[in-house]
């Protein structure tokens, strides 16, 4: 069955009941200022159903939610000190809505919302139970362990944040199976491992990975993807950034890959990413020139090319894209800034050219590091990567400095 994202009517459904606890609705609003956090949802104790009579839907979820207090292990805000009983609509960050598509009303659990809980324990595969959930936040807990298998259950899972927890395990596979889902946030976990090529053809919006352990990027080959967020940063790829990103074309915004230890040349492919607003690949080993496409990015606002191994000109093009503003690209060893470049604060850009090759900046390299970088320029049209992982390794000038 085709879940496209506008048309659900599960999802307008029961969005329209709990959009006031919903993170992607903040993260809607909140999309383009790059500290997306659903951390900074509030709590919400609005009860949309106060009186549901019992039914047999709403005994599963006191059994699944009896199941995971049993396995909670310290709750140091009482949280969960209220689940006892049948009524479970009752309980602190329990969220009921009539079921969708129900021929007589039937009110379901439709959202559990413990975020900044401190809660630990784990996920019980009695979870499986909870399968009209729309929601699930379990941000900023104490969570540990493996995520059940159990959550296959939840087809109407529409944001999924267990970010800031002490899940372990290789990525997540259930999520993979979710028709639903659209936000995906798994950040500051102990996740390892590769990442599923199927996770970029997911009809995901946006996905947060920042700050686990994997270790690889994403795939050469894959279908077109309809995200339009993704966030990568601090794991450890080891990777280079292959040409099929340009399948992220149609969808992607925004592109973080701080500190994932990308090496090779950026592929001028990127410059396919028309709707790309903000790339940060900074903190990195990218090599070679700034490809030239990048200049015809024309809704790039924010564009950090910092503490990188990038070489030669910064090209004029990109420093006139009409949205830039803010450019920072300081610790490279770019030698030359063509035309409009070399004053970008007349342009109304901030910038950082601080600590490359620049002979009329101030604030650069020593001779010897730029001398030792300028005798081996990096040839990126010879430069093919293979994605997941297999980069050829290019000259390297002295990371020091
Ligand atoms: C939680 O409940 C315990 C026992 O009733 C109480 O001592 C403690 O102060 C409560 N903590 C909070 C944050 O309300
Ligand atoms: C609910 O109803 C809508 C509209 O009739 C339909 O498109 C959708 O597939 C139904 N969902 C389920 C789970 O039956
Ligand atoms: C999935 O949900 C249904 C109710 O919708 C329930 O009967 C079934 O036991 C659940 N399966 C698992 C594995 O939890
Ligand atoms: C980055 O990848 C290199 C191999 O290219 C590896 O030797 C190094 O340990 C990695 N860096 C970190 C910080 O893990
Ligand atoms: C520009 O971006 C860099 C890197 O993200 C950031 O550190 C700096 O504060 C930004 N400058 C301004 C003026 O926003
Ligand atoms: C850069 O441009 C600004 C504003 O147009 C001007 O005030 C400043 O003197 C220029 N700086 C240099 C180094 O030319
Ligand atoms: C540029 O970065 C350098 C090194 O991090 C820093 O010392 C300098 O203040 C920055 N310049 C601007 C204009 O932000």
């Amino acid at each position: 069955m085709a879940y496209s994202y506008s048309s659900s009517l599960i999802t307008t459904f029961l969005l329209l009941s709990l959009l006031h606890l919903s993170s992607f609705h903040n993260f809607l609003a909140a999309k383009h200022s790059h500290h997306t956090s659903s951390s900074a949802l509030h709590h919400h104790h609005h009860r949309l159903s106060p009186f549901p009579a019992p039914n047999p839907r709403l005994h599963q979820a006191y059994i699944a939610l009896q199941a995971w207090k049993r396995v909670i292990y310290s709750d140091p805000k009482n949280f969960t000190t209220n689940w006892v009983g049948p009524s479970v609509c009752h309980y602190t960050g329990v969220y009921c809505a009539p079921l969708p598509n129900a021929t007589t009303t039937t009110t379901t659990v439709a959202g559990i919302d413990l975020n900044l809980g401190d809660i630990a324990g784990f996920l019980p595969n009695e979870l499986g139970l909870l399968s009209d959930l729309a929601l699930l936040h379990l941000n900023s807990n104490r969570f540990c362990g493996l995520i059940p298998q159990t959550l296959s259950n939840m087809s109407l899972l529409f944001e999924l944040d267990l970010s800031n927890n002490r899940f372990v395990g290789p990525f997540p596979n259930v999520v993979l199976s979710l028709p639903s889902l659209r936000y995906l946030d798994i950040r500051y976990n102990d996740f390892e491992g590769s990442l599923p090529p199927s996770l970029f053809t997911k009809s995901f919006d946006a996905i947060f990975l920042n700050n686990n352990r994997f270790t690889s990027l994403i795939p050469s080959n894959f279908g077109k993807s309809s995200a339009s967020v993704l966030v990568f940063a601090n794991n450890n790829f080891d990777s280079c950034l292959p040409p099929s990103i340009a399948n992220l074309a149609d969808t992607l915004e925004e592109l973080v890959l701080i500190n994932t230890n990308l090496s090779g040349c950026l592929p001028q492919e990127v410059g396919f990413l028309y709707k790309l607003k903000l790339l940060d690949v900074s903190s990195n080993k990218v090599e070679g020139p700034i490809p030239y496409s990048i200049a015809g990015l024309a809704h790039l606002e924010q564009l950090n090319l910092a503490h990188n191994r990038f070489s030669g000109i910064v090209p004029e093009g990109v420093c006139l894209l009409p949205n830039l503003v803010n450019f920072t690209f300081s610790y490279n060893f770019f030698c030359e800034e063509e035309g409009v470049c070399r004053n970008l604060t007349s342009e109304g850009i901030a910038y950082n050219d601080s600590r490359n090759c620049l002979p009329e900046k101030p604030l650069q390299r020593r001779k010897k590091e730029c001398d030792a970088a300028a005798e081996h320029p990096v040839d990126c049209y010879g430069y093919h990567c293979g994605g997941g992982g297999a980069s050829v390794p290019l000259y390297s000038p002295p990371s020091h400095g």
